[in-house]
Parts: C-alpha cells; structure tokens; sequence
C-alpha cells in the first residue's frame, strides 16, 4: 500500500504553486491539516544537470510529510535521474507537471503544452517510474485544445499512476476561465484511481459542492489558501459537522507571526521577503489594509513585524 491509498478521504492536498508552496507555507499548511503538500514545481532539467538552486528546491522539513515533489520539464531522458535524486532526498511521492501554463515553461515545451503530444507524456511518465520506487501522480488541465483530460488518462492509465490531480481550467483561459467540473467527473471515471479535483476552490462550501459534484477522492486546494491557511481545517470541519469557525484577527496576527518564524527559520532573513506576499493576502480583508499594505511590503525584521501587528487593535 502507497502513501495515497494510507490517507483517509477526501484527501485534501496543497497543490503545487511555484513561489507560494515552500517549506515553510507547507508547515502551516501541514499545521491545518493538509493531508498531503506539493513542492514548487522543479525543474527536471535543473536536477539533472546539478543546478544548486534547483537543488536547494528540495528542502523540506519532516513536518511536511508526506510530501510529493512536483517535477517539470519535456525531456524524458532528464526525469529519470532527476526522480531518482528526489528518492535519495526522501520525498514521499513523484508527481509530474503536464498543467503549467507559465510562459518560462511553456516557451520550452513544457507544463501543459506538453498535454498536445500524447506520446512524449507517457514516456515522461515512464522515465519517471523507470528513475523511482515511489508513487508517482500527474497533475494535468481539463485540456489544452482538441486534447482534453480524458484523452490523457486514457493514453497512461494502463501505468502505475498513484495519483492524479485535475485543474479543472482549460489552457486559453488558464486561472480565471470556469472549472469544468463534468471534465473532471469524466477523468475521475476514466482513471478509476485516486483523482484530486483542483481550482477555484476558496471555502469550505465550495470544496463540498466540488467533491460532490465531481465524485472525486480529494481536492488539491491552491490560491484559496492565500490568506487563510486554515481553510483545510474550516473544510475539514464543514464535511465533519455542517459547521466551521471563522478567524478573526487576533487569530490572524498569531499565524502571521508563526508564519514568519517559519520563513526566517527554513530560509533565514530573505525568507521575510518572500513572506511579504503572504502578508498581504493575510491583511486583504482589514479595514486598514491599504495603509498596512504599504508597511508590509517594506518589513525586512521579525520585530518591524510585531511592532506593524502590535499597533492594530
Ligand atoms: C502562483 C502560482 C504558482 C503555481 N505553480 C504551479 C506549479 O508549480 N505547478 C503546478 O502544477 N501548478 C502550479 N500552479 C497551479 C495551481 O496548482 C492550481 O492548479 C491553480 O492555481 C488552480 O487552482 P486554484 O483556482 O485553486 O488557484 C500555480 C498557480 C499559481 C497561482
């Protein structure tokens, strides 16, 4: 039995976001009951020719288990020694990028283009069972094209996937187009396996109505955390009981600052800059918040933190 086939359903992910999902997002993710969290997506590539800074991608703490690592790339000779250095850096799972849209991604041939050649897809996933041990899952688009998800599954499934996740979006509309949710409902018959539904998820009401709509085994949860990490629990909660508490900002200004420790801990005082982002998803909501904003985009200590936090009632 495999990691997935362990956790109990719905599994609720942290689905992977490049420049969001990093060790110390995770942490607090993991913290509010993801069952399972993405890395940012890394490049197949970049580990294969030994880059440090896509090395340094694959940090993470024993907190975050089980943990999957997202690989990128198009050519399937590279994933094969790149999966096998992310079995010797002790992740729990492989999961493959076949829905990025990004245009340092796609201007290679990668991410969701990929979904165009059928063919090159399955071999990337068999260079990437051929170079692990480990489950591996893909993570793909409702389609891209004439290709949808279904004909994905349907050219990979006789493989041994673990997992897949579905972003329910199409590739000409790719973040804000609607999820198509009769696609991912599709997929889900077509594969059999564990299927993730994934986008435009923001509540715990809509992650109810995604699951029963769809039929799927879990959901990877993405820029619906933005702010509120704790809506895996809010949902977690929400299927339990019908009910869920809000967060109000004392609540907030505690996560605030246990999310900085975080970062300063996992990547030390740069790690602050990467949270000023966070920090403004967090405050979205408060009054003051356009007057914070420009506070926070600045914050380069711990203590200018506290000391921004201390002075809102
Ligand atoms: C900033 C950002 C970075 C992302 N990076 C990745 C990535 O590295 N790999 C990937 O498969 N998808 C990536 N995605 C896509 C998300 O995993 C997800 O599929 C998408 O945001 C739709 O879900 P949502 O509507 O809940 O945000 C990214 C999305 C965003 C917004």
């Amino acid at each position: 039995m495999n990691f997935w086939q362990k956790i109990k359903k719905p599994i609720l992910a942290l689905a992977p976001m490049a420049g969001v999902t990093d060790s110390a997002f995770r942490q607090l993710c993991k913290h509010y009951g993801a069952d399972v969290v993405y890395t940012e997506m890394v490049s197949a590539d970049g580990l294969y020719y030994d880059s440090k800074k896509t090395l340094e991608l694959l940090k993470f703490s024993k907190a975050e288990k089980p943990i999957v690592v997202q690989l990128f790339g198009k050519r399937p000779a590279t994933f094969v020694k790149a999966a096998a250095i992310c079995q010797a850096a002790g992740f729990d799972g492989l999961d493959i990028n076949f829905g990025c849209p990004a245009k340092k991604v796609v201007a290679h041939g990668g991410g969701v283009t990929l979904m165009r050649d059928l063919n090159n897809c399955r071999q990337i996933v068999e260079a990437v069972l051929a170079g692990t041990s480990l489950p591996v899952s893909v993570k793909i688009r409702a389609g891209i094209d004439e290709v949808t998800a279904v004909d994905f599954i349907s050219h990979i499934k006789d493989l041994p996937i673990a997992a897949l996740m579905v972003h329910g979006r199409y590739f000409k509309n790719p973040f804000s187009g609607p999820v198509d949710r009769d696609m991912i409902k599709r997929a889900k018959r077509e594969f059999g396996g564990i299927v993730l539904a994934n986008g435009g998820i923001a509540s715990p009401e809509a992650a109810k109505e995604m699951l029963e709509q769809t039929g799927v085994d879990g959901l990877g949860l993405a820029r619906g955390l933005y702010g509120q990490p704790w809506l895996f629990k809010q949902i977690k909660d929400y299927l339990k009981t019908g009910q869920y508490k809000t967060v109000g900002p004392i609540e907030i200004k505690k996560v605030i600052l246990r999310h900085a420790k975080l970062a300063l801990a996992t990547k030390n005082s740069h790690g602050l800059v990467e949270l000023r982002k966070h920090l403004l998803w967090y405050v979205a909501g408060w009054s003051e918040a356009k007057k914070l904003r420009s506070e926070l985009v600045r914050v380069e200590t711990l203590a200018a933190i506290e000391q921004i936090l201390n002075r809102i009632s």
